[in-house]
């Protein structure tokens, strides 16, 4: 049986240049590199300067991602963006990205899953491509963290960053099997009932401010080790896959200890686990194509690896996707 899928055909990613370390976090709150290290894992992070809006990191990932498919601005027939921090309460981030990057008339929106952000919007464009809706996906996962700061609380200013990643997606056609290139499953779940976990105390509608970001971070940590199991094996399952099957495992980079856990619990080598999360501390929806990136520029991840992602974040929200490269 013939079938479309929705193929990964370019990847991309984009970092703002300043470089904050634990170091300097140090220096705001009462904090060390030995405690962030050894809790987190993570050394460093970026961030965006005050002119530089989340729209202008999607913009560099995207069209880094565009060259790496060898396609253009004039291709692209779909835009969606994974973003907690849009430029303006609206329009949607996509529109103003599809306006800088000079992208023809299309459909555009944002897709809001807080650090599962990817994963949904992806899910969201393989209904679009594999309906034959659209032939040049762009899925961007593009975050600036650090807005959402309180820069007092030791537990949260630590742990994120800003950055961008994207993947173009377009249709090819397969077998219906896992040999098949494209994304072959996915699993999606949200509890809102947890959304006091991990939320941000301002909105619209109801403090009329941005606020900031709040999160009771040993739960979160629990339910992430948990229910992210979970969710990849459903993935799996409906990709038609065992997870020993897969070369790359590509998860949520919050923290490394819940890296571990997951891949622990999954039974996963290690080593084929890809970790930025020293590097680019928390970027949300931007972290999965960051390290996808990452991997691929490495040498690491390459045409037909089959990669499982994973993420969960605020709402609480988690989820897990089974792509053939
Ligand atoms: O992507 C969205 C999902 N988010 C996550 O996945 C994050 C999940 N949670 C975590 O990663 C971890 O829970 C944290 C890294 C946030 C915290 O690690 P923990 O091992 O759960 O520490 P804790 O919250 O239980 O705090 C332990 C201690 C506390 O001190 P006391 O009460 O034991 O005296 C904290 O006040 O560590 C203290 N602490 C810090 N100390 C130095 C908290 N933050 C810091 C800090 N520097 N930055």
């Amino acid at each position: 049986m013939s079938v479309t899928r929705s193929a990964v055909t370019g990847v991309g990613a984009y970092l703002p240049e300043q470089v904050v370390t634990n170091a300097d976090l140090s220096l705001i709150v009462d904090t060390s590199d030995e405690w962030i290290v050894e809790r987190t894992g993570i050394r460093k992070r970026h961030r965006a300067r005050d002119d530089q809006p989340t729209s202008d990191l999607a913009v560099e990932a995207a069209k880094r991602a565009l060259a790496a498919a060898g396609r253009t601005a004039d291709d692209v027939d779909l835009i969606i963006v994974a973003t907690t921090t849009p430029d303006l309460t609206f329009p949607a981030t996509a529109a103003i990205v599809q306006r800088k990057l000079g992208a023809p008339v299309c459909a555009a929106f944002d897709v809001q899953a807080v650090c599962t952000g990817f994963v949904y919007a992806i899910s969201v464009a393989d209904g679009f491509v594999a309906r034959g809706l659209a032939k040049c996906a762009l899925v961007i996962g593009a975050e600036e963290m650090t807005r959402l700061m309180d820069w007092t609380d030791r537990s949260t200013c630590v742990l994120f960053g800003d950055g961008a990643g994207a993947v173009v997606l377009e249709p090819v056609e397969g077998a219906g099997t896992p040999a098949d290139r494209g994304i072959l499953g996915f699993s999606l779940r949200s509890d809102g009932n947890k959304t006091e976990l991990l939320y941000v105390d301002g909105g619209p509608s109801t403090t009329g401010q941005v606020g900031h970001l709040r999160m009771a971070g040993n739960q979160v940590f629990r339910h992430a080790v948990v229910n992210i199991a979970e969710a990849v094996t459903s993935a799996a399952a409906a990709a038609g896959i065992q997870v020993s099957d897969v070369d790359w495992f590509v998860p949520h980079q919050a923290n490394q200890r819940i890296i571990k856990g997951v891949g622990d619990r999954l039974g996963l080598d290690e080593n084929k686990v890809i970790s930025t999360v020293a590097e680019h501390a928390n970027t949300s929806a931007a972290s999965i194509p960051l390290a996808l990136d990452a991997a691929i520029q490495d040498g690491r991840i390459k045409p037909g690896d089959l990669i499982l992602l994973e993420a969960m974040g605020g709402g609480l929200t988690w989820g897990a996707c089974a792509i053939r490269l």
